[in-house]
C-alpha cells in the first residue's frame, strides 16, 4: 500500500492508532534507499559522539538538501545528533504549495536519513502564522477548517513511525494586541481561540502515541516584552490544561541573544518553568542558538561569551523535567543566524569595507564542524542529568 492511499484510509477510519504505526513503519523503510555514509572514520572532524542513547537526547534541526550534498555535514548529524528537525521542509506552506498536491519529497528525505541512521524525528511544525499556503488564506476566512484537518491527516501519519513528538502550535503569543495574549493570524481571526485546542484534538487524533507541543519564544529575559510574554503564555497553558486540551509537552525555542544576556535572570526563569511544569506539562528545548554582539572581539571570547549564556540557561532547565535538547542548526557553516550589516554598524563597524566578522558563531559546531565551548556545555548537561531524569 502506497503512502497516499494510507492517506486516505487514514482519512477514512478518522483514528491511525496501531495500524498507522506498523504500516508507517514499514512505508518509511520501504523508502528508495539513499547511499548514506554511516560512520566513515577515515574522513571528516572528530564530533564528540553523544549517540542516541543519551539520557536526554541531543538534536538540532537539519535541511534534507543539506544532508544530500554535504558528506561531512552529514557524518557530523549522524554522529552528534539522536533527533532530527526538518527545519523547513515540513511546513505547511513548503508541503501543500497547491491545495491537495502535497510535496513530500524533501521532508521524506529526512525521514529517511533518520530511519537509515536510528535517528528520532521531532516534528515542525503544523499551525504556523509565518507558513500558511497563499491558497488557504480563503479557506481559512470562510471558517472551513477542512484544509487544516487535511494538511495534519497527511503528514502525521505519513512520518508517525519515525515521530515522536510534534510542534501542533507555533508561536501563538505576541503581546500588544489582545489582553489573551494570543496572536492575530488566519487562525485566530477564524475559529477563535478555540483554534488551539482544535488542532491540538486532531493531532492527537492523527499522532495518538507522540508528544504534542506548543512551542514558544521570547520567554527567557527580564525585559518588559518577556514577561508579559511570559504572563500569556501561563495564562494560555492553564487554561489549556484546565480544560483537558490534549497538549504534553512545552517546546522552548529558546533562542538566546547576547544582547540580552545581562536580563538573563536564573531565579526568575526558574520560577517561571516550575509554574510552567507543575500544569502538568514537561518540557523540549527545540530550537536552541545563540545570536552575538561584539563580532569584534577574538574569536575564543565571542566563543566563550556564547557557552556562557548556554552554559546559564542550560543550569536552569536541567532541573526541569527536559526531554531532549536540540538546537537550530548544528553548524555555522548552516546557520540561520546571519550577521547583518546592522549588527555590524551597531558595533562601530570595525571591518574594511566589503569585509565582516564571518559567520554568527551561535551554533555547537563551528564552520569547520569542531565543537566549540557550546557543545562542551551540551555534554555536560546530558550527562549531569542522567541521574535525574530519563528522557524518551
Ligand atoms: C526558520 C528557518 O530557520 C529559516 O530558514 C526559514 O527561512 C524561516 O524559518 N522559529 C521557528 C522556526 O519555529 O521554524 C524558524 O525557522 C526560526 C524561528
Amino acid at each position: 500500500m502506497g503512502h497516499e492511499s494510507d492517506l486516505s484510509h487514514a482519512r477514512h477510519i478518522g483514528s491511525v492508532a496501531g495500524w498507522s504505526r506498523r504500516a508507517m513503519l514499514a512505508g518509511a523503510l520501504a523508502l528508495p534507499g539513499l547511499a548514506l555514509a554511516r560512520s566513515n572514520k577515515e574522513s571528516g572532524p572528530l564530533i564528540l559522539d553523544l549517540g542516541p542513547s543519551a539520557p536526554i537526547p541531543f538534536g538540532a534541526a537539519v535541511r534534507g538538501e543539506t544532508l544530500l550534498k554535504d558528506r561531512d555535514y552529514r557524518e557530523a548529524v549522524a554522529r552528534t545528533c539522536a533527533i532530527i528537525t526538518p527545519e523547513i521542509e515540513l511546513k505547511w506552506a513548503y508541503v501543500e504549495p497547491v491545495r491537495g498536491v502535497l510535496h513530500f519529497t524533501d521532508v521524506d528525505e529526512v525521514a529517511r536519513f533518520a530511519v537509515a541512521n536510528g535517528k528520532r524525528m521531532h516534528g515542525h511544525a503544523l499551525l504556523w502564522h509565518k507558513s500558511i499556503p497563499d491558497w488557504a488564506t480563503d479557506i481559512l476566512a470562510a471558517k472551513d477548517w477542512s484544509a487544516i484537518r487535511s494538511f495534519i491527516a497527511s503528514v502525521m501519519p505519513r512520518y508517525g513511525a519515525v515521530t515522536d513528538s510534534w510542534d501542533v502550535i507555533n508561536e501563538p503569543i505576541e503581546t500588544g494586541y489582545r489582553m489573551d495574549g494570543l496572536r492575530p493570524s488566519p487562525f485566530l481571526e477564524a475559529f477563535g481561540p478555540e483554534y488551539i485546542r482544535r488542532a491540538l484534538e486532531d493531532a492527537r487524533m492523527f499522532a495518538p502515541d507522540a508528544r504534542l507541543l506548543i512551542n514558544e519564544y521570547g520567554l527567557e529575559y527580564d525585559l518588559p516584552v518577556e514577561r508579559d510574554r511570559r504572563y500569556l503564555f501561563l495564562r494560555l497553558i492553564e487554561s489549556l490544561k484546565k480544560a483537558g486540551v490534549p497538549l504534553d509537552t512545552i517546546g522552548l525555542q529558546s533562542h538566546l541573544d547576547l544582547s540580552r544576556q545581562d536580563y538573563f535572570d536564573q531565579k526568575l526563569f526558574a520560577a517561571f518553568l516550575k509554574e510552567l511544569t507543575a500544569m502538568g506539562v514537561d518540557l523540549k528545548i527545540t530550537e536552541l542558538d545563540v545570536k552575538e554582539t561584539a563580532y569584534a572581539l577574538p574569536v575564543e571570547e565571542r566563543d566563550s561569551r556564547v557557552a556562557a549564556a548556554v552554559k546559564a540557561y542550560l543550569e536552569v532547565v536541567q532541573d526541569f523535567p527536559v526531554r531532549s535538547i536540540s538546537c537550530w542548526g548544528l553548524t555555522d557553516r548552516y546557520s540561520w543566524l546571519t550577521v547583518t550589516p546592522e549588527d555590524l554598524a551597531k558595533e562601530g563597524n570595525h571591518w574594511p569595507a566589503g569585509q565582516g566578522p564571518g559567520v554568527n558563531r551561535g551554533l555547537p559546531l563551528d564552520a569547520s564542524l569542531r565543537s566549540k565551548p557550546f557543545f562542551d556545555e551540551i555534554q555536560l548537561m546530558v550527562n549531569k542529568t542522567e541521574t535525574s531524569f530519563t528522557g524518551l
